[in-house]
């Protein structure tokens, strides 16, 4: 079996959708960008640097409750240090989301300071939220402006269909997300997000993407991931990573006719375990590329 493959993406309106977002972000104040705390460098696309210039944003480490806390908490260190606010969040239960607009106020500081001086008692901003497919956008969304019990309304002066929810005092969200498109010039970057299920499995060679998976799992040993395919006695390092799909497989008696193993079957079921999270709370990407 080769070793690679490359994952093909068809932006489709990819000139479209950046003319989208520019004109929402023409709207807005700053940019909530929504990634997947699991894969916090392959869900972001770069791009967004040079769309959103100069406008503050909020980057929020979503699904938390899939990645590891401690790496959730090197990576909100990291961003730190670049003079970033990030936060933890979980879409799917809510957590995190109460610290959502302090968070954008503190990043609107300047310039909420700025319109006051100007004699502006209590200008209302606006945010919209930016992120690639399948990290929650439309989740958090939902989340927020059902939290907030969204005041949803037309504006004169906006463009008809915008609407804005919002979500605390002088804190405004536009309903509809900026959809970015991932970026799969690195190999790496795309069999992470094939991973996450960020990418349709149809587009890759499934058996290839979970002998990949394995490559990155046996070094890393998570304790659920040994304890539930009873991995406790084998050396699985120094395994090749296809032997060890078809022992995952033999261990969940995944045969064909003749005794083979199924290993077809094996990598589906690893990558779905893998996807909720059942092989433990794992972050695949470092920052630093620092181990925990
Ligand atoms: P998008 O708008 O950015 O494309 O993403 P969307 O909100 O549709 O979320 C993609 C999937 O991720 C959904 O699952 C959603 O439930 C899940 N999700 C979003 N945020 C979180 C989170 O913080 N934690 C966890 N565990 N999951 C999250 P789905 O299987 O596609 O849909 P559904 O079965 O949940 O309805």
């Amino acid at each position: 079996m080769s070793n690679t493959q490359t994952i093909q993406w068809f932006p489709g309106h990819m000139t479209k959708t950046k003319r989208q977002i520019q004109a929402s972000l023409k709207l807005v104040d700053a940019a909530a960008e929504i990634i997947d705390a699991r894969i916090p460098v392959s869900s972001r696309n770069p791009e967004l640097n040079n769309l959103i210039q100069n406008k503050p944003r909020v980057i929020l480490l979503n699904k938390c409750d899939m990645a590891n806390q401690t790496a959730t908490k090197m990576w909100i260190d990291y961003y730190k240090k670049q003079g970033i606010t990030a936060l933890a969040v979980d879409c799917k239960s809510g957590r995190g989301l109460n610290k959502f607009p302090q968070a954008v106020n503190e990043v609107m500081k300047e310039k909420i300071n700025r319109l006051q001086a100007k004699g502006m008692k209590n200008p209302t901003m606006r945010i919209m939220i930016v992120g690639i497919p399948n990290v929650g956008k439309s989740s958090f969304i939902n989340r927020i402006s059902r939290q907030n019990r969204a005041k949803v309304e037309d504006r004169p002066g906006v463009t008809r269909g915008n609407q804005w929810f919002t979500i605390s005092k002088n804190l405004e969200m536009l309903d509809t997300p900026g959809v970015l498109w991932p970026k799969f010039d690195d190999q790496t970057v795309g069999e992470h997000l094939a991973f996450t299920g960020a990418v349709k499995d149809q587009v890759m060679d499934i058996e290839l993407l979970a002998v990949r998976l394995l490559d990155f799992l046996k070094k890393l040993r998570p304790q659920e991931f040994i304890t539930r395919f009873k991995l406790e006695n084998e050396d699985i390092e120094q395994m090749d990573s296809y032997e060890l799909l078809r022992l995952i497989g033999k261990k969940r008696g995944m045969l064909v006719s003749g005794g083979e193993i199924n290993t077809e079957r094996a990598a589906v079921m690893l990558l779905d375990e893998f996807r909720a999270a059942k092989l433990g709370r794992i972050t695949v990407e470092m920052p630093y590329g620092d181990k925990i």
